[in-house]
């Protein structure tokens, strides 16, 4: 017999809630209507706690913790919405639009990506930041899809989906802090990739321009990430 789950009491933005011990300071959230901004997080995916968008305070602690990586605890008080935390959310939002070369009007997700909402739903009109300008590659080798890395936030959605959903361990993530890049195998063109299977969940999920299915104009550029919640819980019903 499995033990029983620990359900605990806490506080988020003043409203009692409750929440399974193993469950994040996000999941509770997201059952209670209270909207937390993510970008890195996608519900069917590992958390990763990568982009700190979904930040939140918690009485008595100093630091600022990752919503989708934080696992709620008994009497926690969480605040999700505060001054300091949305000077840090557009600070985090206003880095990756300054750390590659996100030029919008030319995208063909214009108008469907994740990192421009946010940036509209925090306000920001204007990058304080100044723009890196970086050289960066383009991979066009695939013959359905593209990598684009000058759009690239490095969520690592792409990477995780392809080897937890799909099995194949196509992608992954190579050097670090500004050097760092998704991969194709060993730093290989895509379309030389005998692993891939060319099942475009990684283009699914990525929230940006950075994957994109060739042919498609900005109009159809929509991503269809809903596919991930049913396949894990079905998943998770067989096991
Ligand atoms: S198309 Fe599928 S197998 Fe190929 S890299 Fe993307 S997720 Fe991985
Ligand atoms: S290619 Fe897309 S999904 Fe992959 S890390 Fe970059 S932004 Fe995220
Ligand atoms: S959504 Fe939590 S760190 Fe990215």
């Amino acid at each position: 017999m499995s033990a029983p789950t620990t359900v605990v009491s806490l506080k988020i933005d003043g409203k009692d809630v409750s929440g399974r011990a193993d469950e994040t300071i996000l999941d509770v959230a997201s059952e209670n209507k209270i909207h937390i901004p993510t970008l890195c997080f996608l519900e069917g995916l590992s958390g990763w706690g990568a982009c700190r968008l979904c930040l939140v305070e918690i009485k008595g602690s100093h630091k600022l913790l990752s919503a989708c990586v934080t696992k709620v605890a008994e009497g926690m008080e969480v605040t999700t919405d505060s001054p300091r935390l949305l000077k840090y959310r557009r600070m985090v939002v206003q880095l990756l639009f300054a750390e590659r070369n996100h030029v919008c009007s030319v995208c063909v997700s214009n108008g469907h990506c994740e990192l421009q909402n946010l940036a509209q739903v925090l306000g920001i009109t204007h990058i304080d930041i100044p723009y890196r300008y970086p050289t960066l590659p383009f991979d066009a080798s695939h013959d359905l899809f593209r990598l684009d890395h000058n759009r690239c936030v490095l969520c690592t959605r792409c990477v995780r989906v392809c080897d937890e959903i799909e099995g194949a361990h196509t992608l992954d993530v190579m050097g670090r802090g500004i050097d760092c890049r998704v991969i194709i195998d060993l730093n290989e063109p895509w379309g030389s990739s005998q692993t891939c299977t060319t099942c475009g969940k990684c283009v699914r999920v990525c929230p940006t321009g950075a994957l994109t299915r060739k042919g498609t104009g900005v109009a159809e550029m929509e991503k269809d990430d809903q596919f991930l919640p049913y396949l894990t819980r079905m998943r998770g019903s067989q096991s």
